[in-house]
């Protein structure tokens, strides 16, 4: 079962606007990073239990080119994410990603490695393996 965390909402920090002006968010609006490799977004997952989870990133690209992000989790990076166009900013769509976290509360953190920054952001599930 999903834990859903809104990137507009008080578990994440958007380093950017909450905008509303693309549709189709969950939530009160979704996560506008800056166009800066220095704005991150990053969510406070808390795990009842140490092991793995899936992280499942909802997005909007609506650029022609790719918007790459390295995955933090508690400071060790696990991938430089992609995030390809997705042909327009209303059209959403998932990343997902398998990664280990602790019990209690973990930082999962994406970083923009240029200086286009991130896609918008709409939220973060995360499903702990059974
Ligand atoms: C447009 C779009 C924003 C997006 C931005 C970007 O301004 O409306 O939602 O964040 O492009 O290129 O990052
Ligand atoms: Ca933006």
């Amino acid at each position: 079962q999903a834990t859903r965390y809104e990137a507009e909402g008080s578990g994440a920090t958007c380093t950017g606007t909450v905008d509303t002006n693309h549709s189709g968010y969950s939530g009160t609006g979704f996560c506008n990073g800056g166009n800066t490799d220095s704005a991150f977004a990053e969510f406070t997952v808390n795990a009842s239990a140490a092991g793995t989870a899936t992280l499942s990133l909802r997005y909007a690209n609506g650029g022609t080119t790719d918007r790459p992000g390295d995955l933090i989790v508690n400071g060790t990076r696990v991938e430089t994410t992609a995030f390809a166009p997705t042909g327009a900013w209303n059209t959403w769509t998932d990343r997902t990603v398998t990664v280990q976290l602790r019990a209690g509360a973990n930082t999962v953190r994406w970083d923009p490695t240029t200086a286009g920054g991130l896609p918008n952001l709409d939220y973060l599930d995360v499903t702990p393996a059974d």
